[in-house]
This record gives C-alpha cells, sequence and structure tokens, in this order.
C-alpha cells in the first residue's frame, strides 16, 4: 500500500480516523504540558527585582485602595506602539511580588507600569491634587486628602508577613525593621543605610516635602519606584536564564 492509499483508508473509516487523531491530539497536548511540572518556577529571575520597601507597600495599598487600577493598567505588551510609548515590555519577573496583581483590565489613563522617574514629585503631588492642573483635559478624579492624611505605620509589621504567608521573601530582618525602614526611607536626614541594604535602589526622599509621613508621600514612593527596578540597559533575556 502506498502512503497515499494507507492515508485514503484511515480517511474513510471515520471511527479510526477518530481514534488516530485523539491519540496526535493527546501526544502534542502531553509534550506540551508535561515539562511544565518538571520546572519549578515558570517565571524568569530577573537581576534588580525585589520585595518592595515597606513605604511603597504601603503606597501600593493605597494604590488599590483607591482603584487607581479601574483607570491604570501596569502590563506593556510587547507591541511596537506601547513599547515606544511606555518604555521596554513588562516582565513576568516585574509582577512576582505582587499580590494582587495590578496588570488592570481597561485603559482609561495610561499605562504606569514604567511610570517611575517620568515625573518629579511635585508633578505627582499636583497631579493627584488636581490633575486638571497640570493636565486640563484630563478626567483623572482628585486626591486631595492624600497628603492630608497621615501615617502611623502601626501595621506595617502585619503588612509584611502578610505577604510573606503569600510567598514574598521577606526576612524576618525585614519584619522586624519594618516599622523604621517605612519612616527612614520619607526622611532624608535619617540613617537609611540599613534599609537601603535591605531594598537596594530604594528612593529616599521627603516626598510630598510636608512634615509627617503622608498617604502621598507612600503612594509617590510607589508611583516613583515602578518599572525602575530591573535596569534595561544591561538587561538581556537570554543571559539571565
Ligand atoms: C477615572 C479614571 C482614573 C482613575 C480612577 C485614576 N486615574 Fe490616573 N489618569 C487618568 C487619566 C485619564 C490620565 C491621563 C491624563 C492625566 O495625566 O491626568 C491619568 C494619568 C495618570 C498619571 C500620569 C501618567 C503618565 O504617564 O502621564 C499618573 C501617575 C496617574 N494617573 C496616577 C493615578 C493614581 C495613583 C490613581 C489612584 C490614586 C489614579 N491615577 C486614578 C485616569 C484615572
Amino acid at each position: 500500500m502506498s502512503i497515499l492509499s494507507k492515508h485514503k483508508f484511515i480517511e474513510t473509516n471515520a471511527s479510526l480516523l477518530l481514534i488516530l487523531s485523539f491519540l496526535v491530539v493527546t501526544i502534542g497536548g502531553l509534550v506540551q504540558i508535561v515539562p511544565l511540572f518538571y520546572l519549578e518556577n515558570t517565571i524568569e529571575k530577573v537581576e534588580g527585582m525585589r520585595p518592595y520597601s515597606p513605604l511603597e507597600l504601603t503606597g501600593r495599598d493605597i494604590y488599590v485602595r483607591e482603584g487607581c487600577y479601574v483607570c491604570h493598567s501596569q502590563m506593556i505588551r510587547p507591541m511596537r506602539d506601547e513599547v515606544e510609548r511606555y518604555g521596554h515590555y513588562s516582565l513576568a519577573a516585574e509582577s512576582m511580588y505582587d499580590h494582587p496583581h495590578q496588570w488592570g483590565s481597561k485603559r482609561t489613563g495610561p499605562d504606569l507600569a514604567r511610570v517611575g522617574g517620568r515625573y518629579s514629585d511635585d508633578w505627582h503631588l499636583d497631579h493627584l491634587r488636581d490633575p486638571q492642573s497640570v493636565v486640563p483635559e484630563s478626567i483623572m478624579p482628585k486626591y486631595g486628602f492624600l497628603e492630608r492624611t497621615l501615617l502611623e505605620s502601626e501595621h506595617i509589621e502585619d503588612l509584611l508577613k502578610t505577604h510573606a504567608i503569600v510567598g514574598v521573601p521577606y526576612t524576618d530582618e525585614m519584619i522586624e525593621a519594618a516599622a523604621a525602614d517605612f519612616r527612614a526611607q520619607a526622611d532624608p536626614d535619617s540613617d537609611y543605610d540599613d534599609m537601603l541594604e535591605r531594598y537596594p535602589g530604594a528612593q529616599v526622599r521627603n516626598f510630598d516635602g510636608q512634615p509627617g509621613i503622608s498617604e502621598a508621600d507612600a503612594l509617590i514612593a510607589y508611583l516613583q519606584m515602578l518599572g525602575t527596578l530591573v535596569d534595561f540597559s544591561t538587561f538581556t533575556p537570554d543571559a539571565n536564564r
């Protein structure tokens, strides 16, 4: 029997065709799925990613509380128009310490995955206070109350502990120092060297320029960190594998 006539035999025999198709699909599926069971982690490790500092994590909580994700995504897709507008496409590792992730599902405003360092703290402060004062056509709501709401950080240890439970590698030392690190990052006159050792690259400033640590301090610290942890001038996907 030639190959063609064998093929004809299979094609004209419905049950046999069904069984063989099923076999082919099963083998194809197994080849794709089985290797995943033997990988410990499907997220590629990337240099620079670290757990968020206590102040950044607090800012992130405020971001979630205020529903910023309803209008903003944090996921730059690997498509040319996105990359040209927002910067390097997002890596899975950049969301690895986000519980829950902040990819969002709708963009009423721009993607914020790489907004860190794009504007000054003052710009953010003005923009949160009154978005229309810096972008007249903006439909973003005003968040002026954030700079008037001071934070006591009494629950900061619990916040880190909770994230540690779901897998963020906060050490006992980080949890113990959480309240001190929280204050150190917002006070350029403090002794912040230990905090920087625990959270390399954390930016130390009085973000809202006012006494006390406000919700605006925490939120701006978080925004200014977004997308800055991985150095894309040296990042190559393969070298990090
Ligand atoms: C109702 C939708 C909406 C909500 C909610 C919202 N924003 Fe926006 N946001 C916008 C729009 C629209 C813009 C673009 C115009 C502008 O810059 O104000 C924007 C712009 C921004 C920008 C400037 C981004 C850039 O690259 O120029 C930042 C930063 C920002 N928003 C942060 C936040 C934060 C933080 C929150 C939550 C406290 C928030 N937004 C909530 C709609 C929203």
